[in-house]
């Protein structure tokens, strides 16, 4: 399989070839890191990571991995200091980048800004978040993780929760477990958040039950909960996040009346909405997830770069 070129923008037409040869690179990666801290690998190579949204994870996982492959990295990591802030198109930047570097890692606020940037240039892009869209690096650590954590991304029952409306990650990760034939979907949100019947009636058109939910009881009956931030900085009208914010905490006495082993998961950061005494169980995956975000971003760097 070959992604040489190949742009990183969405799960949404992702097969499970596809997938699986990520997920496979992925894990060679993590090898490579146990056994030598630096590689060669794209010693030649330079990479423009430009987020001109905020992100602790998603740039400093990248950056880690462009080091990690013996590459450089440029970075903007403040919009305030691009010339987007004066009004230059998403287009124009990645036509002058394109001069500079072998690929771009771009996160920015625009639904479809990341492909904009694609269709302009030749490099491969990919989206690192773009608004409340897609963030695709971010579903396929999260299948790399329940990987690991589960032992199958097969015909398993996954229950995502909070912020389904705006959630890029989410949309990303319904999309990108699809072809592994999910027994269930449960999206746990207020009406208000709830998941885009858009991505509802995908599902359904593929086969897999959904389940659409406000009761967190029945979310943790799943093998995978997904727990998600609601996201202050996606609503226009400030009251309207007030009424919503902390709509559900799981808390670590509500995980004990849930599925026994099951694994929790946060793309994070997260506000409020895991209390931090579920963080030393066991199945609290949250952090080993962010760990794992090097790996799958050091392959598909090199895999986009044609050296994997
Ligand atoms: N999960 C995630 O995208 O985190 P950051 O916003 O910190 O990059």
């Amino acid at each position: 399989m070959n992604f040489e070129g190949k742009d990183i923008l969405s799960t949404e037409n992702m097969t499970k070839e596809e997938i699986l040869e990520i997920l496979r690179v992925s894990a060679k990666m993590e090898e490579l890191c146990k056994t030598r801290h630096v590689s060669d690998l794209l010693a030649d190579k330079v990479v423009a990571v430009l987020f001109l949204e905020p992100s602790t994870r998603t740039r400093l996982s990248f950056e880690t991995a462009v080091k990690r492959l013996g590459a450089k990295a440029i970075t903007v990591a403040d919009a305030k200091t691009s010339s987007t802030a004066k009004g230059e198109t998403l287009a124009d930047t990645a036509l002058t980048v394109e001069g500079y570097v072998d690929c771009i890692v771009v996160r920015q606020p625009q639904i479809g800004g990341a492909k904009v940037m694609a269709d302009a240039v030749k490099i491969p892009v990919i989206n690192g978040g773009d608004g409340a869209g897609q963030h695709p690096t971010q579903a396929l650590l999260d299948l790399y993780t329940i990987l690991k954590e589960r032992g199958t991304l097969e015909g398993l029952k996954v229950a995502m929760a909070g912020d389904l409306k705006y959630g890029r990650t989410v949309h990303s990760l319904t999309y990108a477990l699809a072809p592994f034939t999910p027994k269930e979907y449960i999206f746990c949100a207020p009406d208000a958040l709830q998941m885009p019947e858009h991505i509802v009636a995908d599902m359904k058109k593929k086969g897999i039950p959904c389940k659409v939910t406000a009761s967190v009881e029945e979310a943790l009956q799943a093998d995978v909960l997904y727990m998600t931030r609601i996201q202050k900085e996606r609503f226009s009208d400030v009251a309207e996040y007030e009424k919503l914010k902390g709509s559900f905490i799981l808390s670590r006495q509500l995980v004990e009346k849930g599925k026994k082993g099951i694994t929790i998961m946060h793309p994070l950061p997260r506000v409020d909405e895991i209390t931090t005494d579920v963080d030393e169980l066991p199945n609290a995956a949250y952090f080993r997830q962010a760990h794992n975000g090097v790996f799958v971003r050091m392959a598909l760097l090199a895999l986009v770069m044609g050296r994997a």
